[in-house]
């Protein structure tokens, strides 16, 4: 499974971009408001630093405004995927700026014929909103494996981004229900990486490697504990 960034935090994509793990980042209007920095800059930064898709969302409700905001987005980068919304307007623009030949990711999604509409109309990404879903009291991942399932019986191409990934488990689900990829916001990505059993299980084996006369640990070239 891909994983992207899921921020309009400059700063935070090039922190986690050093572990190799990054391939590629989502933002949205909401995110992007918070940094107070000009859209085009964020994005072409974001460009810059992952070499990997950038998805950024219009802001126009009409359809035909939506399709002319999405030829100006994709001319931001080569990678830019332009997000657009699961309203009727945004199924309109799906289907004009996936004929441009445009990447489109087709986003806050919360139904499987939603998902269903969007493959047909040639979106390249699909977002369902999981933990969005669970706040509501339905289960989000319930939603991925049924995308997954409607995707593998018609053979659609369209790759589903688990989206609203607030917390690590929500990963670890829409991994096993098949996600294409998880957008992630910085500090869950971090969550991902840490565990107190591994934490306490290294000071455990450090502590007795630290007990050892120097002259013993000197298998290194350098002592990287002194
Ligand atoms: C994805 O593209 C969205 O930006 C994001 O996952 C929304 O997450 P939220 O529901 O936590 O705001």
């Amino acid at each position: 499974m891909k994983i992207f960034i899921d921020t309009a935090d400059i700063g935070e994509v090039a922190r986690l971009s050093r572990f190799g793990i990054i391939d590629g980042v989502t933002t949205n209007p909401a995110l992007i408001a918070r940094m107070g920095l000009d859209f085009r800059s964020i994005v072409e930064e974001m460009c810059r630093i992952v070499d990997g898709p950038v998805s950024a969302e219009v802001v126009s409700e009409s359809g035909e405004s939506m399709i002319r905001e999405a030829e100006e987005i994709a001319r931001f980068h080569p990678n830019v995927v332009v997000k657009l919304p699961a309203t009727p307007e945004g199924f309109y623009a799906l289907r004009q700026v996936s004929r441009l030949g445009i990447k489109t990711n087709f986003t806050i999604v919360y139904t499987a014929n939603q998902a269903l509409l969007a493959a047909k109309l040639g979106a390249t990404y699909v977002s369902p909103f999981v933990g969005r879903l669970d706040a509501n009291s339905t289960n989000g991942c319930d939603l991925v494996r049924e995308i997954r399932q409607i995707y593998n019986n018609f053979g659609f191409k369209t790759q589903i981004l688990a989206a609203s990934m607030r917390n690590a488990v929500y990963v670890k689900e829409a991994a096993l229900a098949g996600a294409d990829v998880a957008t992630i916001p910085p500090e869950v990505i971090d969550a991902m990486m840490k565990n107190e059993l591994t934490e306490l299980s290294l000071k455990g084996f450090l502590a007795e490697w630290d007990a050892l006369p120097s002259e013993k640990r000197s298998y290194f070239s350098m002592d990287t504990r002194s």
